[in-house]
């Protein structure tokens, strides 16, 4: 059988460091499609040139012509500038949303059977926008977002509770930005909560509402130490899990940026929730019940995203 085709939109700091997960894991073949010429295929032959060292079976091609995703089975898409210290996500609005608009071409062109992760910031936004530009099925588009946030969150606990990241288990719901809704009664450390490990004494009330509050900003404090640039090692690895979920059918309850209509009271909107993803994609919308205070920050996270979706159909519209 041949191997699956990954494709990956934007040859950057992340799309790189997908393009060499992706050979480390054996998970296809990659194309790591740029515009900026040069830097795609300098980084294809770099992660080759690792091949025989790490001892993988993958071609790894680099190019700035979208027809070289023809059928590609996955495109993570990176394409679009990233935040420099002192911008917020939302920042990168008008000049992401253009790029989204001719990957979304290039996707419904070449690949429109690809299961689609968007990462490219404003997230919610941007993941909304390309799937309305490719005009691919719902259920095939999706964004990496609450992998990630909650990746941070179970860091964050991991070091506050002296155990292992591997027995923690974390939530984050809503948008992914200031507004994104970590919640606390349903993460646990090996199935206990975190209410009650604070009743146990292993942390404090205090203690847990820092540590909410830096995942919160947990993107922004990386961009301030990076001063050029914003994470990319955690974002690919976790867009990664999601691929891997697709590609081998393992039906993961992963939270990310689906669209949801009809659950959460939605109408047709791509916002952080609890997904399963498997063969079908995006093939479940998990619903969860809330408590007043996690309705009242998921209703203004979902303001803020709706705020975003506002803008893009201002700049562009097409998008109206
Ligand atoms: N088509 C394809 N690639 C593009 C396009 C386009 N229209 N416009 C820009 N690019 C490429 C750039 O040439 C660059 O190589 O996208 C790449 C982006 O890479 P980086 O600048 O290194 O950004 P990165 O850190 O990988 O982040 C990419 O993900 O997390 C988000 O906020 C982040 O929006 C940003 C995106």
């Amino acid at each position: 059988m041949a191997r699956p085709k990954i494709a990956l939109i934007g040859a950057g700091q992340i799309g790189g460091t997908l393009a060499h997960l992706v050979a480390l894991k054996e998970l296809g073949d990659v194309v790591l499609f740029d515009i900026a010429d040069g830097t795609p295929q300098g980084k294809a032959l770099d992660i080759a040139e690792a091949g025989p060292s790490e001892g993988f079976d993958a071609t790894i091609k680099g190019t700035t012509d979208y027809a070289d995703i023809a059928g590609a089975d996955v495109c993570i898409v990176t394409a679009g500038v990233p935040r420099k210290p002192g911008m917020s996500r939302d920042d990168l609005l008008g000049i992401n949303l253009k790029v989204m608009k001719s990957v979304g071409e290039g996707i419904a062109a070449h690949a429109p059977n690809a299961f689609v992760i968007c990462i490219t910031n404003p997230l919610d936004a941007m993941v909304w926008a390309l799937r309305e530009f490719s005009g691919l099925p719902h259920n095939k588009v999706c964004g990496m977002a609450g992998v990630l946030d909650s990746a941070r969150f179970r860091h964050f606990l991991s070091l506050e509770f002296n155990v292992s990241m591997k027995d923690v288990t974390a939530f984050v719901l809503g948008g992914h930005g200031d507004t994104m809704v970590p919640l606390v009664r349903y993460s646990t450390v090996a199935g206990i909560p975190l209410p009650d490990l604070i009743d146990m004494g292993w942390t404090t009330q205090e203690k847990m509402d820092a540590i909410v509050q830096r995942t919160r900003d947990g993107g922004a404090e990386i961009v301030g130490l990076l001063g050029n640039g914003s994470a990319f090692y955690a974002p690919a690895t976790s867009a990664i899990e999601m691929a891997e979920a697709y590609l081998k059918d393992q039906k993961r309850v992963l939270p990310c940026a689906a669209y949801v209509d009809g659950n959460y009271g939605l109408d047709g909107f791509y916002v952080g929730v609890p997904t399963v993803i498997g063969a079908e994609g995006v093939e479940r919308v998990v619903e969860i019940k809330m408590n007043k205070d996690e309705q009242d920050m998921f209703d203004k996270s979902i303001n803020a995203v709706k705020g975003l979706v506002s803008a893009c159909k201002e700049i562009d519209n097409s998008l109206a």
